[in-house]
């Protein structure tokens, strides 16, 4: 029986997980990092503490399950995207990494759009400039830390800056690169265009391959350090969104995936390149030879769902407690007190800004329609509802981009809850599915190693063998028409507030 590696190097933590051929988790282990924050809006992370986590997590996982290393046939990377590790010429790493929620880089945002002019960047790039891409944190150094960058000869994603140090090769794999906007992403290569422009030698960035391309070999070092067989082959990976869309099974026309994490993610496979003239969703490369992926990305979904529950479930979290239960399962039995549509309350769950779809740093959380009726449930299911009223905003454009959606499965943390899986599929008009393994994005670059590995004949191969649906939740037509109606009205909400958005954030920053 061949065994693959799946290691994702999230921003909490690292994941490393070990799967058999058939995708059953053999054994896992988490090691978690501190996030630093030295501005508000800043954030960064140390490389080392990535490194010191990856090592022992495969420590643990090859210790906790018995399984001979020499059974081990590949490794996938996964991880957070756009982050930059920068390193000089003996590869040692010059600061702490810029990682993706960072915000210091709009003014080079403007700066990258000027250079090389807005509809150019979409056209080569797929994205217009964002503060979460890496090529606007690159710039940013360059113009505020001028000697330090003096120094950089290399340019790494997070994962890779992994690679690097698990095998010694300089590489990165296209779907997270295509996050750091120094791409052709219809080409599928780096843009000699934009890298000129910006002044990035090409030299500083590694070399590209597919996902499930071999990129090297474990070292001997490091086979010594983690219990890992020396020679075992570590593949391209995937950045998170990607990696996580394999472990789901979107490799295929028509199924596409519905994200509550911390923030929600509306994510589709594509046979051709599909761009958003706006650049309200991303479209990148996606980890199948020759596709490419669009995806919807809203700030606070998690995110307010935790917010509210930190903020005003004190006592569901006490009782949480006490019957040793998950506070959200309490949460969702408050929410299922009150209808749907929560007697008119609408939330916007714009507590981190939003990106799709309306790009706007300053946009802020609005609770709208509150009377001395609600209470509690309602406030809970508003919330929950408002997250899904913004992946039905994703969801819209990924539509009109012409892109066939027949199936939407739900993941992440928010789709363990059945009412919010519901109110997907009540909100969505479609049925939702949920799958057989939750390892998301673990799982994903683990198939992946089994195709370079040999173990798989192809990704979609990979997934057909591992992948299967668990459960289906079919929609009410009648739901359906309910909550589009509140839908519009949300949408219309944040037409009327914008300049309020604006006017506050300027009465903020005096
Ligand atoms: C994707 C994105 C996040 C990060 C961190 O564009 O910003 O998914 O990769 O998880």
């Amino acid at each position: 029986m061949a065994f693959l590696l799946g290691i994702d190097i999230g921003t909490s933590g690292t994941k490393t997980v070990l799967f058999d051929e058939a995708g059953n988790t053999v054994a896992s282990a988490l090691g978690e990092y501190p996030l630093y924050q030295p501005e508000i809006g800043w954030a960064e992370q140390d490389p080392e503490d990535w490194w010191n986590a990856v090592c022992k997590t495969i420590s643990e996982v090859i210790a906790k399950s018995g399984v001979n290393a020499e059974d081990i046939k590949g490794i996938g990377l996964s991880g957070q995207m756009h982050g930059a590790v920068l390193l000089d010429k003996n590869d040692n790493v010059l600061r702490k990494s810029i990682i993706w929620c960072d915000q210091r880089s709009s003014a080079e945002c403007n700066q990258i759009t000027s250079l090389i002019g807005k509809e150019r960047l979409i056209a080569i790039t797929a994205n217009p400039a964002l503060t979460g891409f890496t090529a606007s944190k690159v710039m940013w150094v360059k113009n505020n830390e001028p000697e330090l960058f003096e120094k950089v000869k290399r340019i790494l994603l997070p994962k890779d800056y992994i690679r690097l140090r698990l095998t010694g090769e300089f590489a990165t794999e296209v779907s997270d690169a295509s996050g750091m906007q120094f791409m052709d992403i219809p080409a599928r290569k780096w843009s000699d265009d934009v890298l000129g422009k910006l002044g990035i030698d090409k030299s500083m960035l590694g070399k590209l391959y597919e996902s499930q391309e071999v990129t090297g070999k474990v070292t001997k070092q490091v086979a010594q350090l983690t219990g890992l067989k020396e020679g075992t082959p570590v593949v391209g990976g995937a950045g998170d969104q990607a990696a996580g869309a394999v472990g789901n099974g979107i490799v295929k026309p028509g199924v596409i995936s519905s994200t509550i994490g911390t923030s929600g993610v509306v994510f589709a496979y594509s046979d051709k390149v599909t761009i958003d003239p706006e650049g309200r969703v991303h479209t990148f490369c996606h980890a199948v030879p020759n596709t490419w992926h669009v995806m919807g990305v809203t700030q606070g979904a998690g995110l307010s769902l935790k917010w509210y529950r930190d903020n005003f479930c004190i006592e569901e979290k006490r009782t949480a407690e006490l019957m040793k239960v998950d506070p959200y399962v309490l949460m969702d039995e408050e929410a299922l007190k009150t209808e749907p549509g929560s007697n008119g309350l609408i939330y916007l769950p714009y507590l981190m800004g939003e990106r799709t779809p309306h790009l706007d740093p300053n946009a802020k959380g609005v609770f709208f329609g509150l009377s001395a009726k609600h209470e509690k449930p309602e406030m809970i299911r508003a919330v929950m509802e408002g997250v899904v009223y913004s992946l039905r905003d994703c969801l819209e454009i990924i539509k009109g981009m012409g892109i066939e959606i027949n199936e939407v499965r739900a993941s992440g943390g928010g789709g363990k809850s059945k009412l919010w899986r519901q109110m997907q599929a009540d909100v969505f008009g479609t049925s939702i599915n949920t799958i057989n393994s939750s390892e998301g994005p673990a799982l994903g670059v683990a198939l992946l190693a089994g195709v370079g590995a040999g173990v798989y004949g192809s990704v979609a191969q990979a997934c057909d063998a591992t992948i299967k649906v668990k459960t289906s939740q079919s929609f009410d037509q009648g739901l359906f028409e309910k909550y589009s109606k509140f839908y519009g009205l949300y949408r219309r909400l944040y037409t009327s507030l914008k300049s309020d958005f604006s006017d506050l954030a300027k009465i903020l920053n005096t």
